[in-house]
């Protein structure tokens, strides 16, 4: 059978890995897609660069375009990253009846739905299991291996960048800056690095999960989105005290009133699997009514692990190739005029527990008042620690365990015990999941 030929754009760290799993691997992929794969194009901006991958007999060019209206390509990788001139590039390769194979988040958060629907239309297939936790086939196990179940919620940790950071910081006492720069230098961050560390790519990354978990079109402007650049040594240290660990996770849950779509870092007890995952791991906790809770761990950024997704969609496409695009799967999982008009819920509409620190005079009568601002607004404590004055401070850090309560009234509670005259500074608020 005709060999099938892919072009690729963009020869970085997942470009790069990409072309070494598939040429170290070419027999044996062969073997499992039923035709050989042949890189036979690639592009890069600067073709000067030294590449972690051999490019020999890959036509080399600085323009993605040339491979994207090459006749000879099959299937085309997009794994430039970005969502603005990438868009056109993936636009024009499905209008030119190629499969798009890619690793770009933020490309299928934003834009995906307009996507999907050209490719649709055009009945070519746009895979992206590496845009999710890099290696972990957390689509395909979401997409079908799960299609039998209502997916209840979905907690994971899906910033490899981010996990590196605070468990480094936890672990070995290291700067913030200092990881974020070995990360960048092992390939993990984004081009634009905030968007690891503010949970922005988490929150692509959730937009996807949700979609193919619920049915629902990709909406990332309605995703509650924190980082974790305010997290504190200090708060690590309470936290791991009651028995708990700081992750930063994306959570989605279907409620009864609607969908909660949320990224932020969370208290979870250090007993759960997921508390210890550590370093560029990733994990996703699914419920499913019938499944119960299933844990999906692995590498979640680098060369090879987003090889590895890369890779796999290039050899399902190839299976594909030869079914009715009706009978594919689809891309968000649901059929596309089934997919539901079920509401996002605003950020005031979550429900979760919290971990609250304050600083406090210490003297009679503040706790009650603090407790007393809980109280009338329904929130109810789980556990309340006073601890010794920090060093060189006279007030006393007050850390709170709360109940499950609604984000508005905690709001709400937060502003009052900001104004005591006997507080001082912000409440610090982390959620708290027990995934249970
Ligand atoms: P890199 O920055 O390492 O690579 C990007 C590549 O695109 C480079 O080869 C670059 O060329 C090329 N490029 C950039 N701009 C253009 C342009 N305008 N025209 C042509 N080529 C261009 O990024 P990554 O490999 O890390 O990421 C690629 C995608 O994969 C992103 O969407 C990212 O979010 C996603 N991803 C990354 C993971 C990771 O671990 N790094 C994991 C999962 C997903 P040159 O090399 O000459 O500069
Ligand atoms: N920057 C991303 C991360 C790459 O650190 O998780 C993988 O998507």
């Amino acid at each position: 059978m005709k060999p099938i030929k892919v072009g690729i754009l963009g020869l970085g760290t997942v470009g790069g890995g990409t072309v070494n799993v598939l040429t170290r691997n070419a027999a044996e992929i062969a073997r499992r897609a039923g035709r050989d794969i042949v890189i036979t194009r690639a592009s890069a901006k600067d073709l000067a660069k030294p590449r972690i991958c051999n490019t020999e007999g890959i036509t080399l060019t600085n323009d993605p375009m040339d491979i994207i209206n090459d006749p000879e390509i099959d299937i085309v990788l997009e794994l430039i990253g970005g969502a603005g001139a990438v868009k056109d590039m993936v636009l024009t390769a499905i209008a030119n009846g190629k499969h798009v194979v890619t690793a770009n988040k933020s490309l299928i958060a934003l834009h995906g739905n307009e996507i999907f629907a050209k490719a649709s239309e055009k009945g070519v297939i746009v895979a992206f299991e590496a845009a999710v936790a890099g290696g972990i086939p957390i689509i395909k196990a979401i997409r079908e291996g799960l299609s039998g179940n209502q997916i209840q919620w979905l907690a994971g940790i899906i910033n490899g960048t981010g996990n590196f950071i605070l468990t480094e910081m936890r672990d070995k006492g290291r700067d913030f800056a200092d990881v974020l720069a070995e990360a960048q230098a092992l390939g993990y961050a984004e081009a634009d690095p905030t968007f690891d560390v503010e949970g922005i790519d988490a929150a692509h990354k959730l937009t996807i999960l949700a979609s193919i978990a619920f049915g629902i079109p990709l909406q990332f402007e309605k995703v509650y989105t924190e980082g974790i650049t305010q997290i504190t040594r200090t708060d690590v240290e309470y936290a791991e005290q009651l028995g708990y660990r700081i992750k930063h996770l994306g959570i989605a849950r279907k409620t009864a009133e609607g969908i909660e779509l949320r990224v932020h870092p969370t208290l979870i007890p250090e007993r759960r699997l997921i508390a210890n995952v550590n370093g560029v791991m990733n994990a996703v906790l699914v419920k499913g009514d019938a499944v119960g809770p299933s844990l999906y761990y692995g590498a979640g950024a680098g060369a090879e692990p987003t090889a590895s997704a890369v890779v796999a969609d290039v050899i399902d496409v190839v299976r594909a190739l030869t079914s009715d695009p009706e009978n594919r799967v689809p891309h968000l999982a649901f059929q596309a005029d089934a997919l539901a008009d079920i509401p996002v819920l605003a950020a005031e509409r979550i429900k979760t527990a919290y971990y609250l620190r304050l600083n406090a005079e210490d003297k009679p009568g503040v706790l009650a008042d603090v407790t007393r601002i809980l109280a009338s607004h329904n929130i109810s404590i789980e556990a309340i620690i006073q601890k010794e004055p920090l060093k060189g401070e006279t007030a006393v850090p007050i850390i709170l365990l709360t109940q499950i309560t609604l984000e508005q009234e905690m709001n709400a509670a937060i502003v009052a015990i900001e104004a005591l005259s006997t507080v001082s500074g912000k409440v610090c608020r982390i959620r708290l999941e027990t995934l249970g």
